[in-house]
């Protein structure tokens, strides 16, 4: 079996690249279908999603079985101000790999987002709930994913949130930093998510990438917090006398202000992972405390 991986030097390509390595996750060892796997991890130097051309070239001479696409342009703020460059990677460029894939018998699997929904519902999103992104990232990630159902037979779209690992920049290891330097911080607790660990993350997609169980997944640690909950968990377990407060997103815009407006509650619900495939993703807090523990030891 050949995999392929673009935006590989990315956080989540990063991950996948270890645990196709390692050939296991803190879950459990990944399936035996990748015993003697070739994978090959191409970054945005080496294969540019948006270069039709070339992305051809490079996939028609390397037949993969499965295309792992983790490349994006994942700037949410820096979107709103570009939204050329969101649409050519998010949309285009998924567009470009769903022809390509479909054009060499390849499997597909597309990395998408919590923002294509509005965050205004009460309860966690389902696979088969109504999209209405408000961001350009949001917007741009899901005609991403339109554009793979529509182009590619054999696709699996898994949707996550709020990630965090040990490369790139992220949220958990931003305020373990912050929690070292400062006696208190200020953080949003009117915006709710749920925090996944690629780790985890790359458990699923490894698992379900083998199987023909095609269509859409939602993939995120198991439990929802808001930014508050999870940085003031953060700081718990690293054991920090940093002091955490609550402020609201409108208190927040005062002292940074944002171009995106996010959304209010983007939870979304393992509820394919449920049905289709065994549901290992851990909860939240659980898999936060080994991520974090880890990371203070350095
Ligand atoms: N991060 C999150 O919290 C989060 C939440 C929900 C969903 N997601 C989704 O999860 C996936 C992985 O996210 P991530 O956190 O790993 O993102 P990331 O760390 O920003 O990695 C994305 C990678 O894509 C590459 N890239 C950008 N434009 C490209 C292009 N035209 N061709 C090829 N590669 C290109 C980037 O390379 P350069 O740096 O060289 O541009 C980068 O290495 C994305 O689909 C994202 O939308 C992420």
């Amino acid at each position: 079996m050949k995999i392929l991986i673009t935006g590989a030097k990315g956080q989540l390509g990063s991950e996948l690249e270890k645990v196709l390595t390692e050939k296991k996750c803190s879950i459990g060892a990944i399936g035996k279908d990748y015993d003697n796997c070739d994978y090959l991890t191409l970054g945005s130097t080496d294969l540019d999603i948006t270069d039709f051309e070339k992305a051809k070239e490079i996939l028609e001479v390397n037949k993969p079985d499965i295309v792992i696409n983790c490349a994006a342009y994942t700037n949410v703020d820096e979107c709103e101000s570009n939204p050329e460059k969101a649409m050519a990677v998010n949309a285009v460029g998924a567009k470009n790999l769903a022809v390509i894939c479909q054009g060499i018998n390849s499997k597909l699997v597309h990395i998408s987002t919590d923002y294509v929904f509005d965050g205004e519902s009460e309860s966690p999103y389902c696979e088969w709930d109504l999209c209405n992104p408000k961001t350009i990232y949001g917007k741009s990630k899901l005609l991403g994913e339109r554009y793979v159902r529509e182009f590619a037979k054999k696709y699996f779209i898994i949707r996550t949130s709020w990630l965090y690992g040990k490369n790139g920049k992220n949220f958990v290891k931003t305020i373990i930093d912050l929690g070292k330097k400062k006696n208190k911080i200020e953080v949003v607790n009117d915006q709710i998510g749920n925090p996944t660990n690629v780790n985890d993350l790359a458990y699923h997609i490894l698992d379900i990438a083998t199987t023909e169980d095609y269509g859409i997944y939602n993939c995120v640690g198991e439990g929802c917090c808001s930014w508050f909950d999870l940085a003031a968990k953060i700081v718990d377990y690293a054991d920090l006398s940093c002091k955490v407060a609550p402020v609201t997103t409108l208190e927040y815009q005062k002292i940074d202000f944002r171009a995106a407006k996010r959304p209010r509650n983007s939870s979304l619900c393992n509820l394919m992972l449920k049905v289709c495939k065994k549901n290992r993703m851990r909860r939240w807090e659980e898999t936060l405390k080994d991520f974090v523990l880890d990371a203070i030891k350095k």
